[in-house]
Parts: C-alpha cells; sequence; structure tokens
C-alpha cells in the first residue's frame, strides 16, 4: 500500500497545484457574485411580505436559472457534473422553500452516496437509467430501484442515498428539493476526513496511515461507477481521478500528535 501511497501523493499535489490556479483566476469574478446574491438575499428574507420580494427582484429574468449556463453551483468529478439552483446562487427560491439540481451523469458514473440534512428529494430520470439505493436509518431496510427514463423516486429528508447512471450513454436527471437550502453531507468524504485515531478505531483498528491513504484516494463528485458497468461499456476507470473535495485537515482532526512525532 505504501508505494501506492506515495505515488498518488505525489500526483495529488501536482492536481491540487493545477486546480489552485483555475480557482485563483476564477475567485475576483466568484466573490462578487457571492456577494450580490448575498445581498439580494438579505433583502428578501427582510422583507416582510411576498409582495415585497416580488419588487426586491426587478428584472423578470431574476426568476430564471440557466442549468446550461449556471453562474455557480457546479460540483464535478471525473464522471460528471451536477449544477444546483439554490439560495446559494438564485435568489427567487427564497421565500418558496424550494430548490432544483439537474445531473449530467457520463456513462457509468455515480453521484457517491450522500445525504440531504433540511430536504426531501424528488428524482427524476429524464433519459437515462439510474440505478438507486437508499437508506433512511439505524433498523431501516435497505431499497434499490432501477429508474428508467420518464420515472422518479423519493429520497426522504436525512436519508443516506447515490444514483449511478448504468447506462453506456451520458445521463440527465433532474432532482427537487422542499427546501431553499437543502444542503448536501456526502458520506464518504466527510467520514473520512474525521479525526484519523477515531476512524481507525471505528473501522476495527486499521492504524491512521491506512486511514489517511484511503482518504487520499477518494475521487471528487461525480465519480467514475462500478466495474461491471465499465466493462459492459467498454470503458476504463482512469488511473487517477481528482481529489479535492475530501473534508480538510485542521487542527481538531490532524494527525495524532504521538503517531506524526
Ligand atoms: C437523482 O437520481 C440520479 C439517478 O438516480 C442520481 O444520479 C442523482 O444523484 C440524484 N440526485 C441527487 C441530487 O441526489
Ligand atoms: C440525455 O440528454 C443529454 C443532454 O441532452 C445527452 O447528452 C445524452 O446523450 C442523452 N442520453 C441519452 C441516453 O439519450
Amino acid at each position: 500500500m505504501n508505494s501506492n501511497f506515495i505515488s498518488r501523493a505525489a500526483l495529488l499535489g501536482t492536481l491540487m497545484a493545477s486546480a489552485f490556479a483555475s480557482v485563483t483566476a476564477a475567485a475576483a469574478v466568484a466573490r462578487d457574485f457571492t456577494a450580490e446574491v448575498q445581498s439580494e438575499v438579505a433583502a428578501l428574507r427582510d422583507s416582510p411580505t411576498a409582495v415585497g420580494r416580488l419588487s426586491t427582484l426587478s428584472q423578470d429574468s431574476q426568476f430564471v436559472f440557466d442549468f446550461f449556463n449556471p453562474p455557480a453551483g457546479v460540483v464535478s468529478g471525473a464522471g460528471g457534473h451536477t449544477v444546483e439552483a439554490s439560495s446559494a446562487n438564485f435568489p427567487a427560491v427564497v421565500g418558496n422553500g424550494v430548490a432544483m439540481t439537474v445531473g449530467f451523469l457520463g456513462p457509468c458514473s455515480i453521484n457517491t452516496p450522500h445525504t440531504h440534512p433540511r430536504a426531501t428529494e424528488i428524482n427524476f430520470s429524464a433519459n437515462g437509467t439510474l440505478r438507486t439505493g437508499l437508506l433512511t436509518e439505524n433498523g431501516a431496510r435497505f431499497i434499490m430501484n432501477e429508474l428508467p427514463p420518464g420515472s422518479m423516486t423519493v429520497f426522504p429528508q436525512g436519508a443516506i442515498h447515490f444514483e449511478m447512471n448504468d447506462g453506456c450513454a451520458p445521463a440527465v436527471f433532474v432532482a427537487a428539493f422542499n427546501s431553499e437550502d437543502p444542503g448536501v453531507l456526502q458520506l464518504a468524504q466527510r467520514f473520512l476526513g474525521l479525526p484519523l485515531d477515531i476512524i481507525s478505531a471505528t473501522l476495527g483498528d486499521i492504524g491512521v496511515e491506512e486511514v489517511e491513504g484511503l482518504a487520499h484516494l477518494l475521487p471528487d463528485n461525480v465519480a467514475f461507477g462500478t466495474d461491471e458497468c465499465l466493462q459492459r461499456c467498454g470503458l476504463k476507470r482512469p488511473s487517477a481521478q481528482p481529489t479535492a473535495q475530501q473534508q480538510p485537515r485542521v487542527s481538531g482532526n490532524a494527525f495524532p500528535d504521538a503517531t506524526s512525532a
């Protein structure tokens, strides 16, 4: 595992450096957009009435969100990307309790297991066959489905769920939420970002270096999916997928002192 881990770590450094360069270039634009959204959302939340909110958004076009050319809200990995319209980037939802995500899933890609802490989701498969899994809480039975084009499924608030494009062509899904700020918590990326000794103990004492090695391998969402699908479609998993979404290590979740010394 060690030499593999070291070469992955070197690769990670290169990927992070190039990701950082493009992020800095986009930062000035992104800051203005964020500030603009923040002041609009603050004004909308301050309005005592719905009529007042309508006049806060003075242009008709402020009620339209273009998922093909989004101003922000894109999450991408090697397998595809998702675009979210919520109170973070689309002020018109404020006061209406709704949000929407559109997913553009490449062949055999997976929207990795996650939960939405503040919303139930209904999820419509526009043109692909999606394999979905759902687990709501301890003791609940696991629910799995194939979602053919034209059908939808429900993911209750807080439930662990995943969706994989099980087809060899790109697929689009549309997810609607009953919150303007549904939030998302990606299971693997967040779990492996907890203190290393806690994760190690949780996994039966596998060792902190092994945990750190695992954390560095986690591909960004949307990731490549199952071997079965990739083989059936004649595709190859890339030898490295970007790994920039993992939980950052700060003093509270860092390598334990006793082992790093
Ligand atoms: C909706 O379902 C598709 C396919 O099942 C899945 O890929 C996607 O991640 C789901 N959307 C969200 C926002 O969870
Ligand atoms: C689904 O729609 C997207 C976007 O238009 C397209 O790129 C993709 O090829 C379509 N997939 C299928 C299976 O028709």
